[in-house]
């Protein structure tokens, strides 16, 4: 059978992963897509050093657009990322009838719809699996592998950065800037790092996975996205203390009256494998119906991990040309005509447990005064830790954990404790799950 022609647009990290993997083993892939998929062209701003990776192996132009119009090419590989470019490339790809595997969940979190649907026009597949979690086959594990079950929830550690950036706050006690330094040496970060600490990237991944899960089209313009630059080690501490460890998690629940999608630093039971998930891995946690609770743990970013993901798709693009393209996986998972418009809700209409941290003055009442405002509201507490003042001071930290409200009713309770004489500034509140 005649081989497959890629084209690379793009052969930075990943890019050039890609093209190593591909390289390495040839013999392997060949083996198991039943055709040779061969590197014909690479488009890169830097064509000297994309020559130095690829070494005269295939052709490097500077023109992205000499890529996407060549006739020859079957499989255009969009590594650019990004909103603006990488979309005018793959949509000229497509129109001009060539799939399209991408890493770019910024892309398909807010243009995927119009993507999709361009694809399915044109007949042609859009595929993208190391847009989530790099490395981990999660695409694959939600629209395939748990196809037959109704998915409850999905709660993930899906930014390496951010989980890389917890862990050194807690286990060497380093400040947040500190340990955002490390891990922009070590090449985790994206280029601009404000998508990985303010929950934007994590936010696009649980978008796609929102989507995929509930046959719903991205909305990422819906999502709640709070990152961890508010974050105070002090939090770290004190959860620690309650049994509990602090991750930014991107979440997305099918509720009564429609889906939670939420990104933001929550509490876990350390107990929990989750909880457990260090440095710069990743880890998905789906709970659904017949299946139960499955975790999928590994690199989420990187350049081979995340390659292993986008030659997954090139194979899989493989496999599909040679049978009937009709029969292929939906993208979303679910058939156009069987997406449905449950809402995505506010996160004020979210439900969830908290961790509320507050400083006060040490003397009778405060608490009896703090507890009767929950009470009121019908908020239940589940745990409490006072710290005892320091040497001289009066004043002292009040940690609550409480069960599930909604976040409108906590946010009124909290309100009116701060309004409470004895209450000294803001309350602290970070979200809760207990995940199963
Ligand atoms: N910057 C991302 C992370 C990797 O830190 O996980 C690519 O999605």
């Amino acid at each position: 059978m005649k081989p497959v022609k890629v084209g690379i647009l793009g052969l930075g990290t990943v890019g050039s992963g890609t093209f190593n993997v591909l390289k390495r083993n040839q013999k392997e892939i060949l083996g198991r897509a039943g055709r040779r998929i061969e590197v014909a062209m690479v488009a890169d701003r830097d064509v000297e050093r994309a020559q130095s990776i690829v070494k005269g192996d295939c052709e490097v132009v500077a023109d992205g657009y000499l890529l996407v119009n060549n006739p020859e090419i079957d499989i255009v590989v969009e590594l650019i990322g990004g909103y603006t470019v990488a979309k005018d490339f793959v949509l000229k790809a497509i129109e001009n009838g060539k799939h399209v595997v991408t890493a770019n969940k910024a892309l398909l979190a807010v243009h995927g719809n119009e993507i999709f649907e361009a694809a399915q026009k044109k007949k042609v597949i859009v595929a993208f699996e190391a847009a989530v979690a790099g490395g981990i086959p999660i695409i694959k594990a939600l629209r395939e592998g748990l196809t037959a079950n109704r998915i409850e929830w999905i709660a993930g550690i899906i930014n390496g950065t951010t989980n890389f950036i917890l862990s050194g706050m807690r286990d060497k006690g380093l400040d947040f800037n500190t340990v955002l330094k490390d891990a922009q040496a070590l090449g985790y970060a994206e280029a601009d790092p404000t998508f990985d600490i303010e929950g934007i990237d994590a936010a696009h991944k649980a978008t796609i996975m929102s989507a995929i899960a509930f046959g719903v089209p991205v909305q990422f313009d819906k999502a709640y996205v709070e990152g961890i630059t508010k974050l105070e080690s002090i939090d770290i501490t004190y959860a620690e203390q309650l049994g509990y460890r602090i991750k930014l998690l991107g979440i997305t629940k099918r509720m009564a009256n429609g889906i939670e999608l939420r990104v933001h630093p929550t509490l876990i039971p350390e107990k929990r494998l989750i909880a457990n998930v260090e440095g710069a891995m990743n880890a998905v946690l789906v709970n659904s119906d017949a299946v139960g609770a499955t975790l999928y743990y590994g690199k989420g970013a990187g350049s081979e991990p995340t390659a292993s993901a986008v030659i997954a798709d090139l194979v899989d693009i493989a496999r599909v040309d040679t049978v009937n393209p009709e029969h292929r996986v939906p993208y979303l998972a679910f058939q156009p005509d069987a997406m449905n418009d449950t809402p995505i809700l506010p996160i004020t209409e979210v439900t969830t447990s908290y961790y509320l941290r507050m400083q006060v003055k040490d003397q009778p009442g405060v608490l009896a005064d703090i507890t009767r405002i929950l009470a009121d509201l019908s908020i239940s507490i589940d745990a409490f830790l006072q710290k005892e003042p320091l040497e001289g001071e009066t004043l002292v930290d009040i940690i609550i954990l409480t069960h599930q409200t909604q976040e409108k009713n906590m946010n009124a309770a909290i309100e009116k404790i701060e309004q409470i004489s004895t209450v000294m500034g803001k309350v602290t509140k970070i979200r809760l799950e207990n995940l199963l």
